[in-house]
């Protein structure tokens, strides 16, 4: 049994007596105690190594307390797994030297053994539930197939992803197939997270809102509803799609146990549009973490006020940026701590 249980109750629809908070990328660079092992190890090395990747997940719990810890790792071990060249360079993110660009490159992609290949996440998990002793539910995620598919064509981050576009809208039954296999990959990966421990899992459809609402259909929301489908009998699904409110009606019509909204809906909007029974997640404006901390309580306080206590999970509407102040960042997860009293 999860002693503080919020975020699980939440998920389900239970009345709780304040909300649950976590942050999107809580595990990461605004923490000087992050920046001290991201001196000394590369990316991968901290992904790969269960004694850091559980080391970094449970960092911002110390320091804050979250009500929820998500695993540190990254949506681009996927690819990797897959057979699919993926490094972080330092300033520019994510980079794949060999870009997949005609059918013969997705042929090469494979479908993985996940315990072979992915076997250092199963084992972050367990020793992450170690240090957590039950205090708090583990997060784990994966990338929708369509953000995924996103990196694996452009190589790099981009404004507009406008070759992975173009090549979804030129080569569509290539599109497709990669896109199937990623699906694929995820629910394996994700059946085997749960089965290693996490209490719950997100999809990150960081991309999505790149698409127009049809587009978005065809090439995001029907591999995340298969994730979804096959995930749900094992644990609650969440599905973050940044920038896709337009989609949120159709959304709320799965089975997922929440969706995660980012900050350009309002909270009365995005509960009119979900019919106000599946629990929400967000959707605070991670720049809006620059205001003075007493700026921050009165704006999360209201946007409780908003969204409603209940069938609701306070976070940021993306990830936290890296140079939010220690200060600021407490602030947010106070003011929920502080709601009601
Ligand atoms: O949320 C957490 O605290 C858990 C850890 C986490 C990371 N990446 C660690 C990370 C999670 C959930 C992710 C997901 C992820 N990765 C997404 C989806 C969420 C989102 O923000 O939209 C995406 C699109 C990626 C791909 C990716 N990985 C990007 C764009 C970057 C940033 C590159 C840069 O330098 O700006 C990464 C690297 C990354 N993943 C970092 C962290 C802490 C920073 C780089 C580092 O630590 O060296």
């Amino acid at each position: 049994m999860i002693k503080n249980n919020l975020y699980l109750r939440a998920l389900k629809g239970e009345t709780v007596e304040r909300p649950p908070v976590w942050m999107m990328r809580q595990a990461g660079r605004y923490l000087p105690e992050f920046q001290e092992i991201k001196k000394k190890y590369d990316f991968f090395t901290r992904c790969q190594t269960p004694e850091l990747a559980a080391e970094i997940t449970v960092q911002p719990i110390r320091r804050y307390g979250m009500d929820a810890a998500i695993l540190f790792s990254d949506i681009l071990v996927i690819p990797q797994a897959m057979n699919i060249e993926v490094e972080m360079k330092n300033g520019v993110g994510p980079w794949l030297p060999n870009p997949i660009r005609s059918l013969q490159d997705v042929e090469k992609a494979i479908v993985p053994d996940i315990d072979e290949t992915l076997g250092y996440v199963m084992d972050a998990i367990k020793l992450t539930k170690e240090m957590l002793n039950d205090e708090i539910p583990l997060i784990g995620f994966a990338g929708s197939p369509w953000t995924i598919l996103c990196y694996c064509i452009q190589g790099q981050g981009s404004k507009n992803f406008d070759k992975a576009k173009e090549f979804c809208f030129t080569q569509p039954l290539a599109a497709h197939a990669l896109l199937q296999k990623i699906t694929d990959t995820t629910i394996a990966y994700l059946k085997k997270k749960v089965a290693a421990g996490v209490n719950a899992v997100q999809v990150f459809d960081s991309w999505g809102g790149m698409l127009s609402p049809v587009d978005y259909q065809e090439f995001s929301w029907q591999y995340i509803n298969q994730i979804i489908e096959a995930l749900k009998d094992d644990a609650p699904v969440i599905a973050f799609g940044k920038g896709c409110w337009f989609a949120l009606e159709e959304m709320a019509q799965s089975n997922a146990s929440a969706l995660g909204v980012d900050w350009t809906i309002t909270p009365e909007w995005a509960r009119k549009l979900t019919g106000g029974n599946i629990t929400l997640q967000g959707n605070f404006d991670p720049t809006r973490l620059f205001s003075s901390p007493a700026e921050i309580k009165k704006q999360v306080t209201a946007m409780i006020d908003a969204f409603g206590k209940d069938k609701y999970i306070v976070n940021l509407g993306h990830g936290i940026l890296p140079n939010i102040g220690l200060e600021n960042a407490g602030a947010f997860i106070e003011a929920v701590k502080e709601y009601g009293n």
